[in-house]
């Protein structure tokens, strides 16, 4: 694998099914599987086989139809979840065992009334168990953002000498800031023995709308590994939203970081997703939301109908939106009005526009936005009416 490449570790079916009420059924998470795999991720976490049969199913279904990712499936640190995971991932053509355990304080402390050298105890075991299955052991460090750097790094040195392959270290809570999660990284590269047999591997929740950013910092630093999830769905606020960070480092080439994602299909997958799951995507959503290629003020409006990048850093075509779209409200200018006009089939003269505008303002002030039909019925009750040309 090169340098630079960052691998993406899907777990739309995982942490992102953990929304409630918003549970898919098998043949529902085969199919956004299937569209994952063309979609080109690395990984798909397809669940958590030990926590239900219909979990275990849909494992084991999703392992049969994959024909590129590596499929993954979650464990705790315990060994019946370890050998659940296995059986389910065994038609699996690359399988990984995802296992792990709390380390912060307040997990041992809590959770687990324990104490740290008993967690990494644990820790080791689980792999050790998890490598007698699968070559590909992900270990998870959970409320990794809030475990102390020394501690951290002694967990990790300890699972990678017990066989673990990639290194999770989730901001479980979505404490972070960018700054600390990235120079957490970095402490994990620069202070753990062995650090280049293993990735390590950003997941990032979004309760402090850090994730994206969080998962960026992780890489800039030395992480070769993203868990996201489309849409960002996921617990509380969610989790990394995979279309964000892969368009994040298409538009900034200087990186040197890529993920190899087929992004044209973005906007298709996040809609599959949305519907599937009944979740609405809000509208001002980054990359996928239905305003991400909208412009309605005028001045924005002039901008992007001279030229589009004047106000898109994307072209909407990259991520499977046929065209930006020009929405009149009564914030548009003339500009936007002869645009949409000719659209439908009007050729207006500098004189016809302006009274045509000044219809269309009144109109607007009443009206949240002025579609296609209401434009013909502006145009067509103006007195210049009878004068004005085809745009065809
Ligand atoms: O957020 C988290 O810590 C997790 C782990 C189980 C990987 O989802
Ligand atoms: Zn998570």
């Amino acid at each position: 694998m090169s340098d630079n490449k960052v691998q993406i570790f899907d777990t739309t079916l995982r942490d992102g099914e953990q929304v409630p009420g918003c549970k898919l059924n098998t043949e529902q998470k085969l199919i956004i599987a299937e569209q994952l795999d063309f979609l080109g991720v690395d990984i798909i976490e397809a669940g958590f086989p030990v926590s239900s049969p219909g979990d275990f199913k849909s494992v084991e279904e999703i392992s049969k139809i994959v024909k590129n990712a590596t499929v993954c499936g979650l464990t705790r640190s315990v060994e019946n979840d370890i050998k659940v995971a296995a059986e389910a991932l065994k038609y699996a053509k690359k399988a990984r065992i995802h296992t792990g355990i709390g380390t912060s304080d307040s997990h041992i402390k809590h959770k687990f009334k324990s104490n740290k050298e008993a967690i990494i105890e644990r820790a080791v075991k689980a792999v050790s168990y998890a490598k007698s299955f699968v070559e590909d052991v992900e270990f998870y460090a959970e409320d990794a953002g809030r475990t102390d750097n020394e501690y951290l790094a002694r967990v990790c040195e300890a699972v990678i000498k017990a066989g673990a392959t990639v290194l999770n270290i989730p901001d479980t809570t979505g404490y972070c800031l960018p700054h600390e999660y990235g120079a957490k990284i970095k402490y994990l590269k620069e202070n753990v023995k062995g650090i280049e047999k293993a990735i390590l591997s950003c997941h990032c929740h979004n309760d402090l709308g850090l994730a994206t950013a969080n998962s960026i910092e992780g890489v800039i630093n030395g992480a070769r590994q993203i868990e996201c999830t489309i849409n960002g769905i996921g617990e509380r606020a969610g989790n990394t939203a995979l279309e964000e960070v892969v368009m994040i480092l298409k538009q900034h080439p200087y990186l040197n970081l890529d993920t190899g994602i087929k992004t044209e299909m973005l906007y298709g997958i996040s809609q599959l997703v949305s519907d599937s799951m009944g979740i609405y995507t809000q509208p001002n959503k980054a990359i996928v939301g239905a305003n991400a290629f909208a412009h309605s003020s005028g001045i924005h409006q002039d901008g992007v109908i001279k030229n589009r990048e004047t106000y898109e850093i994307i072209d909407p075509k990259d991520v499977g939106v046929t065209e930006s779209a020009i929405v009149l409200t009564a914030r548009s200018g003339r500009a936007a009005l002869a645009y949409r006009a000719k659209n439908i089939g009007y050729e207006l003269t500098k004189l016809q526009l302006d009274e045509i505008y000044t219809n269309f303002l009144d109109f607007a002030d009443n009206k949240k936005e002025v579609d296609d039909n209401d434009i013909h019925q502006i145009i067509e009750n103006s007195k210049v009416y009878k004068e004005i040309t085809s745009a065809s």
